[in-house]
């Protein structure tokens, strides 16, 4: 029997239901709940924690753009993560959702806490506003002195707001990521948090007042509480603090939230702060992981439009199956660093270690043991003895019995893709004892039987010691495996991986192959075609604002040509174009040097808006503008001249 362990409680990240998840997502999840299902295993009693976090601006105008109620909106993404993490059978033991009552009163009551503190006070927000966008920008984030959303010009503005005395626990927050190391993990990311308050912590604005999808602050119900403070709470307010506490004081503090790098500052810092704030007490520690790239950026949803990867994870399940994807995402990956994400390096882990390696083994025995021993697996005898100068037998059992020590260690480190390689090393070692025992020849000489059985229960034990290991990374697997070698009726048990004289008598039966092998090249084929958007499939663009035609009447649009291209002498962004317009000469300044080299511009014929006021860019005098347009070749961003020839150089109809 497993031993009773204590708790341990693990989070992931409340998802934001904007859209469907990606793989990004799913690596997270995944990991968690491979940890959740090891640390069951083991004999602890688990609190596995997932959800949503439904709040914020972004839901609220996704769901104005489609007409319908930010609650309709996320009710309609929630139902479809839930039921990806249902195809991907993730073990959670609650799903909190932000918009729940039991999360709304709870995290009222975590603000009326730090407020009574007297660590809230009202002041003045001020920033860069977008109308538009309904949102607030520091100078910082402005690109090129307008909106970084949609580009266009923002107002200085100020806004009544809260604030939280973040700057009250900075000495705190030191100290404790100081004096423990262990709360954030990786190292890298802890210095990166030092470093972060030792430039000086602000305080924290923590309410809204130009939208209303959120939780309003109780103490002034117009505002509406930042999203990360509504947030960050799930992690208790799950637990029912504070009016339903049994699980609070059953499993607070955490044992670990698990976090993408890009949100490790609000969980080590504000987190904390908010539970100093509120005298309660801290999460025993905070894991930074790596991000899915592809082509070189963070797997995104606008991404997950683009490129020839599919990485749509209901897609590569449906094709693949749940522990093929499970098991390349915490084998390939180390954690804490960024990986890369191609479906080629995908199929040929799932070819070379699961079809090959481990279905093969499995196989391989099964076989053997139907075929020379009547489907039973042998006794282990003394006759049978390894009489090799080198014993096999020996080699093999030590690896067996010792894996599973060595998979925990790696485990405790969060190093998911150690522990597999421990497990793998067992896997290839079992492949390895069937070359060197040979039993085809052991079973041509009658006289060497017991050294075959021996052989045969040998792997047979091995096996039965990888599907206990696997378990928590691939439980339909393990049940596949043991079922086929008759162990259906034994529970799996984590201790059991220590020993290895169980098996006797089982009687094994061949399945069908656990991983069947994959052709790369048709696959990915398949894939990259799946994915490909079809030429006339019909997208609708993202535009700015319908105009009137009145607005487009008042453009006067004429045709010029490029006589003269150079770059502006005191801006490396800008070009200086001398333009002929029919009769008359005019220079015109244009943001494009990244785009265009000033020889490659010259001789071309461009469209100029020709009646745009005049004005100085740079000391240099700008007469009308000469129009781009964006367009996107192979996945990026390019800037083409609205052109009256094309590139074949005939006049375009
Ligand atoms: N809602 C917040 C989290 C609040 S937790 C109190 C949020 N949501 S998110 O949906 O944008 O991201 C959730 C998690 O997914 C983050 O930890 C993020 O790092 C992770 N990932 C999103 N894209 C990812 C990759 N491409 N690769 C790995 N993880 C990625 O942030």
């Amino acid at each position: 029997m497993t031993k009773d362990k204590g708790t341990y409680y693990i989070s992931t990240p409340i998802y934001y239901p904007s859209s469907n998840l990606h793989i990004g997502h799913t690596y997270c999840t995944v990991m968690a709940d491979a940890m959740a299902r090891f640390k069951r295993l083991q004999g602890y009693d688990v609190m596995f924690l997932t959800g949503t976090d439904e709040h914020g601006q972004k839901i609220q105008t996704l769901a104005d753009e489609r007409g319908i109620t930010p609650q309709q909106y996320v009710d309609e993404i929630v139902a479809g993560i839930k039921e990806l993490w249902k195809t991907m059978e993730i073990s959670y033991d609650d799903f909190i959702r932000t918009t729940e009552e039991r999360h709304i009163k709870r995290v009222t009551e975590l603000f009326n806490r730090m407020y009574e503190k007297g660590d809230i006070y009202k002041g003045e927000y001020e920033g860069w506003y977008c109308t538009p966008c309904e949102s607030f920008w520091t100078e910082a984030q402005l690109v090129d002195g307008k909106c970084p959303d949609c580009g266009r010009p923002v107002q200085k503005a100020k806004e009544e707001a809260y604030f939280f005395k973040m700057s009250k626990y900075a000495d705190k927050l030191i100290d404790l990521l100081k004096n423990n190391p262990e709360f954030l993990e990786p190292e890298s990311r802890r210095n990166e948090m030092i470093a972060f308050i030792e430039q000086g912590l602000e305080d924290l604005c923590i309410s809204r007042s130009t939208f209303d999808w959120g939780i309003p602050v109780p103490v002034d119900p117009k505002h509406i509480m930042y999203v990360w403070i509504d947030a960050l709470s799930n992690y208790i307010t799950a637990l029912g603090w504070p009016d339903d506490p049994e699980k609070y004081n059953k499993y607070w503090p955490a044992d670990v939230h698990l976090v993408g790098k890009e949100i490790v500052r609000f969980h080590s810092l504000i987190w904390p702060a908010m539970l100093m704030s509120a005298d309660l007490p801290l999460p025993k520690q905070v894991r930074g992981h790596g991000w899915l790239l592809l082509g070189g950026e963070k797997v995104s949803k606008s991404k997950a439009a683009k490129g020839n990867d599919v990485i749509d994870p209901v897609v590569l399940i449906d094709r693949y199956g749940i522990d093929a994807l499970k098991y390349f995402l915490l084998r390939e990956y180390t954690f804490g660093q960024d990986g890369v994400f191609t479906n080629e390096v995908m199929l040929k882990r799932m070819n070379y270690d699961l079809a090959n390696d481990l279905g093969n083994l499995v196989s391989r025995t099964v076989s053997m043991i139907e075929k020379y021993n009547g489907g039973f697996v042998p006794e282990l005898t003394e006759a049978g003895k390894c009489t090799d100068e080198v014993d096999f037998d020996a080699q093999l059992k030590e690896i067996a019995i010792g894996a599973a020590a060595k998979v925990e260690a790696q485990m405790n480190e969060f190093k998911f893709n150690m522990a597999l390689e421990e497990i793998w090393v067992l896997v290839r070692r079992a492949n390895k004892y069937i070359d060197e025992t040979m039993p085809w020849a052991l079973a041509k000489d009658e006289a060497l039987k017991a050294r075959l059985d021996n052989v045969l229960h040998n792997l047979a034990e091995a096996i039965r010691i990888i599907s206990i290991l696997i378990y928590p990374f691939m439980h339909t697997t393990s049940d596949a495996i043991r079922k086929q070698m008759g162990l259906w009726y034994a529970d799996v048990v984590w201790e059991d991986a220590f020993t290895f004289e169980m098996m006797n008598g089982e009687q094994v039966k061949k399945g069908n192959a656990i991983f069947p092998r994959l052709d790369i090249e048709k696959e990915l084929e398949e894939l990259y075609a799946m994915n490909a958007k079809p030429e006339d499939e019909n997208i609708p663009l993202e535009l700015k604002d319908e105009i009137e035609y009145d607005d487009f009447d008042k453009l006067d649009l004429r045709v010029g040509t490029i006589i003269e291209a150079e770059k502006h002498p005191k801006a490396d962004r800008l070009l200086v174009f001398q333009v002929k317009m029919g009769t008359e000469k005019r220079q015109i300044v244009s943001g494009v040097a990244e785009h265009f080299k000033p020889e490659e511009c010259i001789g071309k014929k461009v469209i100029v808006l020709a009646n745009l006021k005049a004005r100085k860019l740079r000391g240099l005098e700008s007469k009308g503008m000469i129009l781009f347009a964006d367009n996107e070749v192979d996945g990026k961003e390019t800037l083409e001249f609205v052109s009256t020839i094309a590139e074949d150089g005939n006049p375009v109809a």
